[in-house]
């Protein structure tokens, strides 16, 4: 007779029949920089995160290295706005300095540039606007120009989350005619138009000035498109795919994980974040089990890797079991 319960029976049978595991080496961190001097703000909704000044953006680089973790994703807040979001392409900008520092202090950290008009515009939001419409191919050469500079400053990856069609053509493009051809491109291709994204809008002062980003960011019901997006960015070329969120779309990572042999990341973004850290700190939850059990769930799910903001507490918890 089949007991299932025979090989639960204690902690090394468990873990040797484990199916899916969590590993450092698969955690990115992101990581705020903002224009000025001797600042280290804490994100209001997001408890633990801290929006650092260049000059201070080591404290955070050297606990993510002592953690083991080997990736972060960069998002800037620039000094000044506007139109065009020119901040994201001047070689100049926070994050190409930002870029510059971390590969000469930290030269094996693999530097991840998200690539987005929205926290350089003054409008807020992804694209160039006209007549209140988001323009897709105006778009386009900015996005590559970001991403030509980005690479230049010493980006180890580079990844788009505008969400203009055709925007993994136009930057591999660039990225070619530049001598970047061994840049990979990660590609925010299943990303929904979310609530979720509240906290990380506070964080990187990115909220839309009017509006909201449903004419270019998924519709939460759609799981199928998700699959006709992910398909377009590999013909573009696409090396590594994102989904985001990452909990409420589990479904979308396991059916992408099904149809194509691409490494599928899950964004377990700020609003998942932020959820947990206030029940945790109401004390209602179990942080450390709620957090693991959401990961590994995203493992089970067919993600390769995950971008989160609880990585510097994963990578010490799964240290903590060894
Ligand atoms: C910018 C961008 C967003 C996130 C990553 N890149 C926000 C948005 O699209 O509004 C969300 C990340 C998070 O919530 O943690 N395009
Ligand atoms: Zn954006």
């Amino acid at each position: 007779m089949d007991r299932t319960r025979r090989l639960r029976r204690t902690e090394a049978l468990r873990s040797m029949v484990r199916e899916e595991h969590v590993r450092i080496d698969e955690l990115i961190y992101p990581v705020f920089v903002i224009a000025g001097e001797n600042i280290c703000n804490p994100v209001e909704s997001m408890p633990g995160i801290y929006q650092y000044s260049l000059d201070r953006i080591g404290e955070e680089l050297d606990r993510v290295v002592e953690a083991g973790i080997n990736a972060v994703l960069v998002f800037g807040i620039p000094d000044h706005k506007d139109e065009v979001g020119s901040g994201a392409y001047d070689e100049h900008g926070i994050v190409q300095e930002a870029i510059r520092l971390m590969k000469k202090e930290y030269p094996d950290l693999l530097v991840i540039a998200d690539v987005c008009l929205c926290e350089y515009t003054s409008h807020g939001h992804c694209g160039l606007i006209r007549d209140g419409e988001i323009l897709n191919d105006e778009t386009l050469p900015l996005l590559a120009k970001a991403a030509v500079t980005y690479a230049q400053a010493g980006a180890d990856i580079i990844a788009p989350s505008d969400m203009m069609d055709k925007r993994v053509a136009a930057i591999r493009e660039a990225l070619d005619e530049n001598g970047f051809i061994n840049i990979p491109i990660l590609s925010y291709s299943a990303k929904f138009a979310s609530g979720y994204y509240g906290p990380f809008r506070d964080a990187a002062h990115s909220a839309p000035g009017f509006g909201d980003r449903k004419t270019y960011q998924m519709d939460p019901a759609n799981g199928q498109e998700a699959l006709r997006e992910v398909e377009e960015d590999i013909l573009e070329g696409a090396d590594m795919i994102i989904a985001k969120p990452a909990l409420a779309y589990m479904d979308v990572i396991k059916e992408i994980s099904l149809n194509y042999n691409i490494p599928i990341v899950a964004y377990n973004v700020s609003g998942e974040y932020a959820m947990v850290k206030a029940a945790a700190e109401n004390g209602w939850i179990d942080e450390k089990k709620i957090v693991m059990e959401n990961m590994v769930g995203l493992k089970r799910a067919g993600a390769k890797m995950i971008i989160t903001y609880h990585a510097l507490d994963v990578a010490r918890w799964i240290k903590e079991e060894k």
